[in-house]
Protein backbone atom coordinates (compact mmCIF):
# COMPACT_ATOMS: atom_id res chain seq x y z
CA UNK A 1 0.00 0.00 0.00
CA UNK A 2 1.33 3.21 -0.75
CA UNK A 3 2.04 5.84 1.72
CA UNK A 4 -0.43 8.68 0.53
CA UNK A 5 -3.22 6.10 0.41
CA UNK A 6 -3.31 5.91 4.28
CA UNK A 7 -3.82 9.78 4.64
CA UNK A 8 -6.78 10.14 6.73
CA UNK A 9 -9.25 13.48 5.64
CA UNK A 10 -8.36 14.25 9.01
CA UNK A 11 -4.57 14.53 8.59
CA UNK A 12 -5.42 16.29 4.78
CA UNK A 13 -6.95 18.77 6.84
CA UNK A 14 -4.21 18.75 9.49
CA UNK A 15 -1.60 19.19 6.66
CA UNK A 16 -3.98 22.32 4.74
CA UNK A 17 -3.75 23.88 8.26
CA UNK A 18 -0.37 23.67 9.02
CA UNK A 19 0.86 24.28 5.43
CA UNK A 20 -1.18 28.00 5.63
CA UNK A 21 0.66 28.18 9.27
CA UNK A 22 4.04 27.55 7.62
CA UNK A 23 3.16 29.85 5.02
CA UNK A 24 2.72 32.89 6.36
CA UNK A 25 3.80 32.38 9.86
CA UNK A 26 7.61 33.39 10.57
CA UNK A 27 8.54 34.43 7.53
CA UNK A 28 11.79 36.78 7.62
CA UNK A 29 10.61 40.66 6.95
CA UNK A 30 12.53 39.93 3.27
CA UNK A 31 9.99 37.05 2.80
CA UNK A 32 6.97 39.08 4.08
CA UNK A 33 8.09 42.18 1.44
CA UNK A 34 8.50 39.53 -1.35
CA UNK A 35 4.68 37.82 -0.93
CA UNK A 36 3.72 42.46 -0.80
CA UNK A 37 5.06 41.67 -4.30
CA UNK A 38 4.21 39.01 -5.68
CA UNK A 39 0.46 40.95 -4.76
CA UNK A 40 2.09 43.55 -7.00
CA UNK A 41 2.87 41.74 -9.75
CA UNK A 42 -0.15 40.10 -10.10
CA UNK A 43 -2.31 43.58 -10.33
CA UNK A 44 0.32 44.53 -12.55
CA UNK A 45 0.21 41.50 -14.59
CA UNK A 46 -4.09 41.69 -14.78
CA UNK A 47 -3.01 45.01 -15.79
CA UNK A 48 -0.71 43.72 -18.41
CA UNK A 49 -2.80 41.21 -19.39
CA UNK A 50 -5.24 43.25 -21.07
CA UNK A 51 -2.73 44.98 -23.30
CA UNK A 52 -2.46 43.61 -26.39
CA UNK A 53 0.59 41.41 -26.54
CA UNK A 54 3.39 43.49 -28.03
CA UNK A 55 2.57 46.67 -25.73
CA UNK A 56 2.43 43.70 -22.50
CA UNK A 57 5.77 42.14 -23.55
CA UNK A 58 7.79 45.85 -23.69
CA UNK A 59 5.69 47.27 -20.43
CA UNK A 60 9.37 47.71 -18.88
CA UNK A 61 7.53 49.04 -15.92
CA UNK A 62 5.75 45.60 -15.20
CA UNK A 63 9.01 43.78 -16.00
CA UNK A 64 10.94 45.56 -13.32
CA UNK A 65 8.18 44.51 -11.14
CA UNK A 66 9.33 41.24 -11.87
CA UNK A 67 12.93 41.61 -11.50
CA UNK A 68 12.42 42.61 -7.83
CA UNK A 69 11.11 39.45 -7.53
CA UNK A 70 14.67 37.76 -7.98
CA UNK A 71 17.83 38.06 -5.94
CA UNK A 72 19.64 39.17 -8.83
CA UNK A 73 23.19 39.87 -8.82
CA UNK A 74 24.74 43.02 -9.01
CA UNK A 75 28.62 42.03 -10.19
CA UNK A 76 27.63 39.33 -13.01
CA UNK A 77 24.90 39.78 -15.70
CA UNK A 78 23.52 36.31 -15.89
CA UNK A 79 23.02 35.23 -19.28
CA UNK A 80 22.95 31.46 -18.97
CA UNK A 81 19.50 30.49 -17.38
CA UNK A 82 20.00 28.11 -20.39
CA UNK A 83 21.69 26.00 -18.00
CA UNK A 84 19.85 26.53 -14.70
CA UNK A 85 17.55 29.11 -13.62
CA UNK A 86 17.52 31.43 -10.08
CA UNK A 87 14.04 31.12 -8.28
CA UNK A 88 12.43 33.89 -6.95
CA UNK A 89 13.06 35.09 -3.51
CA UNK A 90 10.08 34.02 -2.29
CA UNK A 91 10.58 30.53 -3.28
CA UNK A 92 14.01 30.90 -1.20
CA UNK A 93 12.32 31.88 1.11
CA UNK A 94 9.89 29.18 1.37
CA UNK A 95 12.49 26.60 0.73
CA UNK A 96 15.04 27.72 3.55
CA UNK A 97 11.50 28.35 6.13
CA UNK A 98 10.95 24.01 5.25
CA UNK A 99 14.38 23.28 5.45
CA UNK A 100 14.17 24.79 8.85
CA UNK A 101 11.51 22.95 9.57
CA UNK A 102 12.58 19.81 8.65
CA UNK A 103 15.63 19.88 10.87
CA UNK A 104 13.56 20.44 13.81
CA UNK A 105 12.26 16.51 13.34
CA UNK A 106 13.09 15.35 10.14
CA UNK A 107 11.05 12.14 9.39
CA UNK A 108 8.03 14.31 11.75
CA UNK A 109 7.88 17.31 9.23
CA UNK A 110 8.97 15.79 6.07
CA UNK A 111 7.37 12.70 5.66
CA UNK A 112 4.19 13.43 8.09
CA UNK A 113 3.74 17.26 7.11
CA UNK A 114 5.72 18.17 4.01
CA UNK A 115 5.00 15.19 1.93
CA UNK A 116 1.01 15.20 2.71
CA UNK A 117 1.57 18.52 -0.14
CA UNK A 118 2.47 15.93 -2.94
CA UNK A 119 -0.92 14.97 -4.28
CA UNK A 120 -1.57 18.68 -4.04
CA UNK A 121 1.23 19.53 -5.79
CA UNK A 122 0.75 16.72 -8.70
CA UNK A 123 -2.69 18.64 -9.60
CA UNK A 124 -0.75 21.92 -9.83
CA UNK A 125 1.96 20.38 -12.19
CA UNK A 126 -1.13 18.39 -14.01
CA UNK A 127 -3.22 21.47 -14.36
CA UNK A 128 0.19 23.17 -15.65
CA UNK A 129 0.90 20.44 -17.86
CA UNK A 130 -2.89 20.33 -19.75
CA UNK A 131 -2.95 16.36 -18.46
CA UNK A 132 -4.12 14.26 -15.33
CA UNK A 133 -2.67 14.42 -12.08
CA UNK A 134 -2.30 10.64 -12.09
CA UNK A 135 -0.07 11.08 -15.62
CA UNK A 136 2.38 13.18 -13.41
CA UNK A 137 5.12 11.87 -11.59
CA UNK A 138 7.09 13.89 -9.41
CA UNK A 139 10.70 13.44 -9.42
CA UNK A 140 14.72 15.21 -9.24
CA UNK A 141 15.14 16.21 -13.10
CA UNK A 142 14.62 15.90 -16.54
CA UNK A 143 17.45 13.43 -16.94
CA UNK A 144 15.82 11.24 -13.50
CA UNK A 145 12.67 11.36 -15.78
CA UNK A 146 13.70 10.34 -19.45
CA UNK A 147 16.20 7.86 -17.99
CA UNK A 148 13.14 6.22 -16.28
CA UNK A 149 11.28 5.80 -19.61
CA UNK A 150 14.24 4.94 -21.50
CA UNK A 151 15.43 2.28 -19.27
CA UNK A 152 11.98 1.35 -18.35
CA UNK A 153 10.31 0.60 -21.43
CA UNK A 154 10.18 -3.21 -22.78
CA UNK A 155 13.00 -3.61 -26.06
CA UNK A 156 14.41 -6.37 -27.75
CA UNK A 157 17.51 -7.25 -29.52
CA UNK A 158 16.86 -5.26 -33.06
CA UNK A 159 14.55 -3.34 -31.93
CA UNK A 160 14.92 0.45 -33.40
CA UNK A 161 15.07 3.97 -31.61
CA UNK A 162 15.28 7.07 -33.26
CA UNK A 163 17.83 9.39 -32.03
CA UNK A 164 19.84 12.73 -33.08
CA UNK A 165 22.81 13.82 -32.29
CA UNK A 166 21.35 17.29 -31.00
CA UNK A 167 19.87 15.45 -28.28
CA UNK A 168 21.12 15.81 -24.81
CA UNK A 169 24.05 13.69 -23.71
CA UNK A 170 22.53 11.93 -20.13
CA UNK A 171 19.76 10.90 -22.85
CA UNK A 172 21.94 9.77 -25.55
CA UNK A 173 24.22 7.80 -22.98
CA UNK A 174 21.01 6.14 -21.61
CA UNK A 175 20.00 4.91 -25.15
CA UNK A 176 23.97 3.95 -25.53
CA UNK A 177 24.03 1.78 -22.40
CA UNK A 178 20.78 0.15 -23.49
CA UNK A 179 22.12 -0.34 -27.11
CA UNK A 180 25.33 -1.91 -25.81
CA UNK A 181 23.19 -4.04 -22.95
CA UNK A 182 20.13 -5.21 -24.99
CA UNK A 183 21.44 -4.86 -28.52
CA UNK A 184 18.72 -2.45 -29.80
CA UNK A 185 19.65 -0.44 -32.85
CA UNK A 186 20.18 3.37 -32.44
CA UNK A 187 19.19 5.04 -35.30
CA UNK A 188 20.93 8.15 -35.72
CA UNK A 189 19.53 11.27 -37.37
CA UNK A 190 22.09 14.64 -37.85
CA UNK A 191 19.69 17.15 -37.75
CA UNK A 192 20.33 20.41 -39.97
CA UNK A 193 19.97 23.79 -37.78
CA UNK A 194 18.69 26.29 -37.32
CA UNK A 195 15.41 25.76 -39.82
CA UNK A 196 12.25 27.49 -39.97
CA UNK A 197 10.95 24.76 -41.72
CA UNK A 198 8.67 22.12 -40.22
CA UNK A 199 8.83 20.01 -43.44
CA UNK A 200 12.43 19.24 -43.36
CA UNK A 201 12.30 17.83 -39.33
CA UNK A 202 9.06 15.50 -40.10
CA UNK A 203 10.73 14.23 -43.52
CA UNK A 204 13.93 13.90 -41.61
CA UNK A 205 12.41 11.64 -38.39
CA UNK A 206 9.42 9.86 -41.09
CA UNK A 207 11.81 8.65 -43.51
CA UNK A 208 14.32 7.18 -40.86
CA UNK A 209 11.44 4.83 -39.99
CA UNK A 210 11.87 1.04 -40.51
CA UNK A 211 9.10 -1.68 -39.70
CA UNK A 212 11.85 -2.24 -36.66
CA UNK A 213 11.33 1.24 -35.10
CA UNK A 214 9.73 1.18 -31.49
CA UNK A 215 10.48 4.54 -30.86
CA UNK A 216 11.25 8.18 -31.73
CA UNK A 217 13.27 10.35 -28.88
CA UNK A 218 12.42 13.87 -29.68
CA UNK A 219 14.01 16.78 -27.98
CA UNK A 220 11.39 19.82 -28.01
CA UNK A 221 13.87 22.58 -27.58
CA UNK A 222 16.97 21.97 -28.41
CA UNK A 223 19.46 23.04 -25.35
CA UNK A 224 22.58 23.81 -28.27
CA UNK A 225 20.90 26.80 -29.99
CA UNK A 226 17.22 27.51 -29.27
CA UNK A 227 16.06 25.80 -32.03
CA UNK A 228 12.23 24.41 -31.29
CA UNK A 229 11.44 20.92 -32.82
CA UNK A 230 7.54 20.36 -34.55
CA UNK A 231 7.24 17.82 -31.82
CA UNK A 232 3.18 17.25 -32.68
CA UNK A 233 4.28 17.51 -36.32
CA UNK A 234 7.11 14.81 -35.82
CA UNK A 235 4.75 12.54 -33.66
CA UNK A 236 1.97 12.31 -35.79
CA UNK A 237 3.97 11.94 -39.33
CA UNK A 238 5.75 8.75 -37.68
CA UNK A 239 2.75 7.70 -35.97
CA UNK A 240 0.71 7.75 -39.52
CA UNK A 241 3.92 5.03 -40.40
CA UNK A 242 3.05 2.83 -37.68
CA UNK A 243 0.36 4.18 -34.44
CA UNK A 244 2.60 1.19 -32.13
CA UNK A 245 5.74 3.87 -32.22
CA UNK A 246 6.07 5.28 -29.08
CA UNK A 247 7.10 9.00 -28.82
CA UNK A 248 9.44 10.42 -25.79
CA UNK A 249 9.62 13.98 -25.65
CA UNK A 250 12.36 15.72 -23.67
CA UNK A 251 10.78 18.81 -22.63
CA UNK A 252 13.73 19.82 -20.10
CA UNK A 253 13.80 23.44 -22.14
CA UNK A 254 10.76 24.08 -23.20
CA UNK A 255 8.36 23.18 -20.17
CA UNK A 256 6.80 26.62 -18.54
CA UNK A 257 8.88 28.12 -21.33
CA UNK A 258 7.00 27.57 -24.23
CA UNK A 259 3.09 27.71 -24.58
CA UNK A 260 2.06 24.09 -24.95
CA UNK A 261 0.22 21.32 -22.74
CA UNK A 262 1.77 18.50 -22.99
CA UNK A 263 -1.00 16.04 -24.41
CA UNK A 264 -0.34 18.54 -27.61
CA UNK A 265 2.87 17.50 -28.48
CA UNK A 266 1.61 13.68 -29.24
CA UNK A 267 4.08 12.08 -27.11
CA UNK A 268 3.47 9.15 -25.29
CA UNK A 269 5.94 10.13 -22.19
CA UNK A 270 7.82 13.64 -21.34
CA UNK A 271 10.54 15.00 -18.87
CA UNK A 272 11.55 17.99 -17.86
CA UNK A 273 13.31 19.64 -15.16
CA UNK A 274 11.06 22.35 -13.04
CA UNK A 275 14.63 23.97 -11.69
CA UNK A 276 15.00 25.03 -15.74
CA UNK A 277 11.95 27.36 -16.95
CA UNK A 278 9.57 27.15 -13.69
CA UNK A 279 12.52 28.40 -11.70
CA UNK A 280 11.90 25.95 -8.64
CA UNK A 281 14.21 25.38 -6.45
CA UNK A 282 17.24 22.89 -7.85
CA UNK A 283 16.67 19.44 -7.65
CA UNK A 284 13.09 19.22 -8.74
CA UNK A 285 11.95 17.27 -11.93
CA UNK A 286 8.69 15.80 -13.34
CA UNK A 287 7.56 13.14 -15.48
CA UNK A 288 4.73 12.81 -17.90
CA UNK A 289 3.46 9.10 -19.13
CA UNK A 290 0.29 9.03 -20.95
CA UNK A 291 -2.45 6.65 -18.70
CA UNK A 292 -2.34 3.93 -21.35
CA UNK A 293 1.53 3.35 -20.99
CA UNK A 294 1.89 3.51 -17.08
CA UNK A 295 1.70 0.03 -16.60
CA UNK A 296 3.77 -1.25 -19.10
CA UNK A 297 7.02 1.08 -18.36
CA UNK A 298 9.39 -0.30 -15.79
CA UNK A 299 10.45 2.23 -12.57
CA UNK A 300 13.84 2.97 -12.40
CA UNK A 301 13.03 2.36 -9.00
CA UNK A 302 10.87 -0.10 -8.51
CA UNK A 303 7.74 -0.09 -5.45
CA UNK A 304 6.09 -3.39 -4.53
CA UNK A 305 3.93 -3.09 -7.58
CA UNK A 306 6.25 -2.29 -10.56
CA UNK A 307 3.61 -3.34 -13.44
CA UNK A 308 0.41 -1.34 -11.58
CA UNK A 309 -0.91 1.41 -13.41
CA UNK A 310 -0.33 3.93 -10.80
CA UNK A 311 2.19 6.70 -11.36
CA UNK A 312 3.18 6.62 -8.07
CA UNK A 313 4.76 3.71 -8.53
CA UNK A 314 7.81 5.77 -9.74
CA UNK A 315 8.50 7.96 -6.62
CA UNK A 316 10.34 5.64 -4.80
CA UNK A 317 13.39 7.24 -5.12
CA UNK A 318 14.61 6.98 -1.56
CA UNK A 319 14.87 9.92 0.75
CA UNK A 320 15.00 13.33 -1.13
CA UNK A 321 14.30 16.75 -0.37
CA UNK A 322 10.60 17.62 0.53
CA UNK A 323 11.95 21.03 1.41
CA UNK A 324 12.55 21.01 -2.22
CA UNK A 325 9.77 19.67 -3.41
CA UNK A 326 7.15 21.79 -1.58
CA UNK A 327 8.79 24.54 -1.85
CA UNK A 328 8.16 24.23 -5.78
CA UNK A 329 4.38 25.31 -5.28
CA UNK A 330 5.58 28.44 -4.51
CA UNK A 331 7.70 28.35 -8.15
CA UNK A 332 4.34 28.01 -10.04
CA UNK A 333 1.94 30.75 -8.16
CA UNK A 334 4.64 33.40 -9.46
CA UNK A 335 4.85 31.96 -12.88
CA UNK A 336 0.65 31.70 -12.74
CA UNK A 337 1.10 35.57 -12.04
CA UNK A 338 2.68 36.13 -15.70
CA UNK A 339 1.17 32.56 -17.12
CA UNK A 340 3.25 30.82 -20.15
CA UNK A 341 1.52 32.70 -22.68
CA UNK A 342 3.20 36.27 -22.06
CA UNK A 343 6.55 34.55 -20.30
CA UNK A 344 7.37 33.24 -23.52
CA UNK A 345 6.62 36.56 -25.58
CA UNK A 346 8.89 38.06 -23.49
CA UNK A 347 11.66 36.07 -23.65
CA UNK A 348 11.24 35.71 -27.56
CA UNK A 349 11.27 38.90 -27.31
CA UNK A 350 14.53 39.79 -25.50
CA UNK A 351 16.16 37.21 -27.47
CA UNK A 352 15.52 38.54 -30.80
CA UNK A 353 15.74 42.18 -29.30
CA UNK A 354 19.89 41.84 -28.75
CA UNK A 355 20.46 39.34 -31.74
CA UNK A 356 18.60 41.55 -34.60
CA UNK A 357 20.87 44.26 -33.54
CA UNK A 358 23.64 42.13 -33.82
CA UNK A 359 23.23 40.01 -37.07
CA UNK A 360 24.42 42.56 -39.26
CA UNK A 361 27.55 43.35 -37.65
CA UNK A 362 30.99 41.95 -39.67
CA UNK A 363 31.85 38.46 -38.67
CA UNK A 364 28.55 37.65 -36.13
CA UNK A 365 26.47 34.70 -37.72
CA UNK A 366 23.36 33.77 -35.53
CA UNK A 367 22.51 30.04 -34.81
CA UNK A 368 19.24 30.51 -33.96
CA UNK A 369 16.15 31.11 -35.57
CA UNK A 370 14.41 33.97 -35.08
CA UNK A 371 10.97 32.72 -35.78
CA UNK A 372 8.46 32.35 -32.65
CA UNK A 373 7.49 29.17 -33.73
CA UNK A 374 11.11 27.85 -33.36
CA UNK A 375 12.40 29.61 -31.03
CA UNK A 376 12.36 31.31 -27.47
CA UNK A 377 14.69 32.53 -25.15
CA UNK A 378 18.06 30.89 -26.07
CA UNK A 379 19.71 32.57 -28.73
CA UNK A 380 23.49 31.98 -29.90
CA UNK A 381 25.98 33.76 -32.27
CA UNK A 382 29.65 33.76 -33.35
CA UNK A 383 32.33 35.52 -34.59
CA UNK A 384 34.74 34.85 -36.98
CA UNK A 385 38.12 33.78 -36.45
CA UNK A 386 37.28 33.08 -32.77
CA UNK A 387 36.97 30.52 -30.22
CA UNK A 388 33.91 30.08 -28.74
CA UNK A 389 35.66 29.86 -25.28
CA UNK A 390 37.81 32.84 -26.32
CA UNK A 391 34.83 35.08 -26.95
CA UNK A 392 33.03 33.38 -23.26
CA UNK A 393 36.00 34.15 -21.47
CA UNK A 394 36.11 37.72 -23.07
CA UNK A 395 32.60 38.24 -22.14
CA UNK A 396 33.34 37.92 -18.81
CA UNK A 397 36.78 38.77 -18.51
CA UNK A 398 35.62 42.45 -20.21
CA UNK A 399 32.11 42.77 -19.16
CA UNK A 400 31.11 40.43 -16.71
CA UNK A 401 28.31 39.06 -18.63
CA UNK A 402 28.10 35.11 -18.16
CA UNK A 403 27.24 33.25 -21.21
CA UNK A 404 28.38 29.56 -22.28
CA UNK A 405 30.42 28.40 -24.92
CA UNK A 406 28.68 25.57 -27.10
CA UNK A 407 30.99 23.28 -28.75
CA UNK A 408 29.61 20.22 -29.67
CA UNK A 409 28.82 17.98 -32.43
CA UNK A 410 28.36 20.69 -35.27
CA UNK A 411 27.65 23.59 -33.14
CA UNK A 412 30.42 25.90 -32.33
CA UNK A 413 29.40 29.33 -30.91
CA UNK A 414 28.46 31.04 -27.55
CA UNK A 415 24.81 30.82 -26.01
CA UNK A 416 22.87 33.84 -24.78
CA UNK A 417 19.87 32.99 -22.48
CA UNK A 418 17.85 35.86 -20.93
CA UNK A 419 14.97 35.03 -18.78
CA UNK A 420 12.23 37.07 -17.40
CA UNK A 421 14.45 38.99 -14.89
CA UNK A 422 16.64 40.47 -17.61
CA UNK A 423 16.54 43.69 -18.24
CA UNK A 424 17.02 45.77 -21.43
CA UNK A 425 20.09 47.35 -19.74
CA UNK A 426 21.78 44.33 -19.98
CA UNK A 427 21.13 43.05 -22.87
CA UNK A 428 22.45 46.93 -24.60
CA UNK A 429 25.65 45.72 -22.64
CA UNK A 430 25.50 43.00 -24.32
CA UNK A 431 25.08 44.68 -27.44
CA UNK A 432 28.16 46.84 -26.98
CA UNK A 433 30.01 44.31 -25.58
CA UNK A 434 29.54 41.87 -28.93
CA UNK A 435 30.26 45.48 -31.39
CA UNK A 436 33.34 46.16 -29.39
CA UNK A 437 34.59 42.23 -29.74
CA UNK A 438 33.63 42.12 -33.30
CA UNK A 439 35.74 45.48 -34.35
CA UNK A 440 38.90 43.91 -32.67
CA UNK A 441 38.84 41.26 -34.78
C1 LIG B 1 17.47 19.25 -23.60
C2 LIG B 1 17.86 18.84 -22.22
N1 LIG B 1 17.41 17.68 -21.74
C3 LIG B 1 17.73 17.25 -20.51
C4 LIG B 1 18.52 17.99 -19.68
C5 LIG B 1 18.89 17.45 -18.33
O1 LIG B 1 18.39 18.26 -17.30
P1 LIG B 1 18.80 17.95 -15.80
O2 LIG B 1 20.28 18.21 -15.69
O3 LIG B 1 18.03 18.93 -15.01
O4 LIG B 1 18.47 16.54 -15.54
C6 LIG B 1 19.02 19.22 -20.12
C7 LIG B 1 19.88 20.03 -19.25
O5 LIG B 1 20.38 21.07 -19.62
C8 LIG B 1 18.67 19.65 -21.42
O6 LIG B 1 19.12 20.81 -21.91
Amino acid sequence: MYVYEKIMASERRNFIKTMSAVASGALTIPGMAQLTLAAEIQAASNRVKKLPINEAVTDETFWKQVRLAYSVSPAVINLNNGGVSPQPILVQDMLDKYNRMSNEAPSYYMWRVLDMGREPLRERLAQLAGCQADEIAINRNATEALDTVIFGIDLKEGDEVIVTKQDYPNMKQAWLQRELRDKIKLVWLDLECPKEDDSYFIKTFADAVTPKTRVVHITHLINWNGQILPCRAIADAVKAINKNIFCLADIAHSFAHIDFKIPDLGADAAGTSLHKWLCAPFGTGMMYIKREHISSIWPLFPNDKPQSSDIRKFESQGTRSFPTEQATGYAINFHDTMGTALKQARLHYLKNYWSQQVKDLKGITIHTPYASAYSGAIGTFSIEHMKATELEGKLMSAYKIHTVAIEYEKFNHVRVTPNVYTSIDDLNKLIKAITEIAASK
